[in-house]
């Protein structure tokens, strides 16, 4: 069977990364979660103060560019890869409110866009890979195969985000985690360089009400139907 290039895109917080890794592991693909890499430019400019609540240097994030270094790292026992920055494991670190809050602002610049889709675009260069972001389908991959554009209610989103938080010993409330989600739904579908939009030739899922044993089988089927039609 031919390999083909699977986007995943939409708001935050839609399980767009469950669905690709469940996806990539069907299918013996690689998983790619660009939002990663946005938040670990977010936590390394937090680390050098370069950004806060009230501060954002972004000549001083721009010109340090060169120094940041990303991998991914597949953790076999995990089954997924994390994200390292400049040799350091930071998957945990990067799933922080803290640097919910900030990654926005981040992902705005376009130098740091640009810095990211080269990296992104290399990763996909052999195809066999799913990607998840706001841009996979019409910016890093415009080609690509299929295209998923993954939306749900932002009370279930906030919901999903909060409970996935507080698993993990955060101290977090309902209200910031739902404010969060519509404030960076605002700014990741409002900023200039590629803003979160559906591609024409996407697919729209609301899983607002389907679980993911649903969500799963019907995005699957989608995949192999589209797969035999390109082979
Ligand atoms: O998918 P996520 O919530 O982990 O993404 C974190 C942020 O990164 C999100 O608010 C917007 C940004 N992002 C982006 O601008 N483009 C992408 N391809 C992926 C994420």
């Amino acid at each position: 069977m031919k390999k083909i290039t699977i986007a995943i895109d939409g708001f935050s917080s839609t399980g767009k990364s469950t669905i690709a890794k469940q996806l990539a592991n069907k299918l013996h693909y690689v998983y790619v979660d660009s939002g990663a890499m946005y938040r670990a430019v977010t936590l390394y400019a937090m680390q050098q103060g370069f950004i806060s609540k009230n501060v954002f240097n972004f000549d001083k994030l721009i010109s340090d560019l060169p120094k940041i270094n990303l991998i991914f790292k597949f953790n076999s026992a995990l089954g997924f890869a994390e994200m390292y920055l400049n040799g350091m494991n930071v998957e945990n670190e990067i799933r922080s409110l803290e640097v919910s809050k900030l990654v926005s602002k981040v992902a705005e610049i376009s130098e740091v866009r640009r810095k990211l889709v080269e990296q992104q675009q290399q990763m996909g260069i052999h195809k066999g890979v799913v990607m998840d972001g706001r841009d996979i389908g019409t910016v890093v991959f415009p080609n690509a195969e299929l295209k998923l554009f993954i939306n749900a209610s932002a009370e279930k989103r906030a919901q999903r985000r909060f409970e996935e938080l507080i698993k993990r010993g955060d101290k977090v409330t309902f209200d910031e985690i739902f404010k969060n989600v519509q404030y960076r739904d605002h700014i990741d579908s409002t900023r200039e360089d590629s803003p979160l939009i559906i591609a024409d030739d996407a697919i729209e899922i609301d899983n607002s009400d389907m679980t993911l044993e649903e969500q799963f089988n019907n995005i699957y089927k989608i995949t192999l139907d589209k797969i035999n039609e390109v082979s």
